[in-house]
């Protein structure tokens, strides 16, 4: 069974966008963990959200911790400007960009941490050898773009292939190897993300797969307490 601590970043996706600042703040009231932006530029993702100056604004309402998850072609470009919006992580796709590695380090440079989004159809594969470079890896469990689509139960493999291959080589928090001679649970685990489709369910047997970080929308917004929906999430996985 997993011990680790579960953070719940809730998507702002299906908040009101009329209402951005209050919707943050609701979140905030309701014990969220953090506040999940996604930023969609119409090519990576057939779909159009917010930029910098919306991610400044939601993050002057809140005192919430800045997730934002990065939809966008050449992300490089973009990382300063998400930098002043004030990110603390900001997760980019790995097949958005030829420059995955320099991308990370750019993003850590900034004081940001810096995370790596892989799409259902991406193999686990190409996960590892990011594990050592990122504080976090997010695996979609659906296929990026919309918020209240249907969880991809074929993710719970890449998300336990992905814990293991932590958990065989001492990786924890931040990329960090667990030196031979300390306990490796003496250091937090490394953060698997999982994003699209969570609810009470899909979100405990991703929990039981290995991740920690869990990003719900569609499911947290679409109840009639925010807070008891928080909870129950919570206390569900
Ligand atoms: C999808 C986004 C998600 C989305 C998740 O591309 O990355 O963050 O908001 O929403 P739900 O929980 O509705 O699937
Ligand atoms: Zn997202």
């Amino acid at each position: 069974m997993h011990k680790r601590p579960i953070r719940i970043e809730p998507s702002i996706l299906s908040g009101d966008f009329g209402r951005l600042a209050d919707e943050a703040k609701r979140l905030e009231d309701a014990g969220a963990d953090g506040i999940h932006i996604d930023i969609m530029d119409g090519h990576f993702v057939p779909n159009l959200t917010l930029g910098p100056r919306a991610a400044a604004a939601i993050n002057r309402a809140t005192n919430l911790f800045l997730d934002l998850h990065l939809m966008i072609y050449n992300p490089f470009d973009y990382i300063e400007k998400f930098v002043e919006s004030g990110a603390d992580r900001i997760t980019f796709h790995f097949e958005a960009t030829e420059d995955v590695d320099d991308t990370l380090a750019f993003i850590r440079r900034c004081g940001c941490k810096a995370g790596l989004a892989f799409r259902p159809e991406t193999s686990y594969a190409m996960i590892q050898k990011y594990l050592y470079q990122s504080d976090l890896i997010l695996i979609m469990t659906v296929s990026p773009g919309f918020g209240g689509q249907k969880f991809m139960p074929e993710m719970l493999e890449k998300i336990r292939l992905t814990r293991e291959y932590c958990d065989r080589n001492r990786i924890r928090q931040g990329g960090i190897i667990a030196k031979p001679e300390i306990k490796s649970d003496a250091l937090p685990p490394f953060d698997i993300q999982v994003d699209g489709g969570i609810n009470e369910e899909t979100g405990k047997q991703c929990v039981e797969a290995g991740a920690n970080v869990l990003v719900s929308g569609n499911y947290l917004f679409s109840q009639p307490n925010l807070k008891q929906a928080i909870h129950n999430l919570r206390s569900s996985v």
